[in-house]
């Protein structure tokens, strides 16, 4: 599932403002990565379209703007990422989708694990069968 990042921040105008994020406090989770992306030149890009199995992150827009799109086999969302101090949690099972990037836009991302292709899901229809089946799963078990 989701949910917002709130970052704790310096603003010291004109000299610049800081943005913090600690984990556990700010982020539920331990760093164990953090990558970035910028060079978001063509306007058409879109990045993303996987889910994770088993990673939590946390995005951020740390500048300009862009459009996320959450899908978790049940409700679709759009969200327009352009407050720095603003994260949004991408837990497991999240089908995700970044577009209509801003020329001067640069992502955050802070990530609990190490790189793992095998923890990605590509396939849109293997998303929507494994978080069917992990839906009436957890049904299941509750009753
Ligand atoms: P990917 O996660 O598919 O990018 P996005 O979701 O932003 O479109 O990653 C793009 C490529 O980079 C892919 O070949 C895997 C590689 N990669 C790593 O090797 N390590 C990493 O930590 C990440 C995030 C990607």
């Amino acid at each position: 599932h989701s949910g917002l990042v709130d970052l704790s921040f310096f603003h010291d105008p004109p000299d610049g403002n800081l943005f913090i994020a600690e984990a556990k406090w700010h982020v539920p989770f331990p760093i164990r990565r953090v990558y970035f992306i910028n060079n978001l030149a063509n306007r058409a890009a879109v990045r993303g379209k996987h889910a994770h199995r088993k990673l939590q992150q946390a995005i951020f827009c740390i500048n300009g703007a862009f459009t996320l799109h959450l899908d978790d086999g049940r409700t679709r969302q759009r969200l327009l990422l352009n407050d720095p101090s603003r994260g949004v949690l991408l837990g497991p099972m999240l089908w995700h989708t970044m577009s209509g990037f801003s020329y001067d836009c640069v992502i955050l991302v802070l990530a609990s694990a190490r790189f793992s292709e095998r923890d990605y899901i590509r396939d849109y229809g293997e998303f929507q069968r494994l978080s069917r089946s992990a839906k009436s799963g957890t049904r299941s078990t509750r009753r």
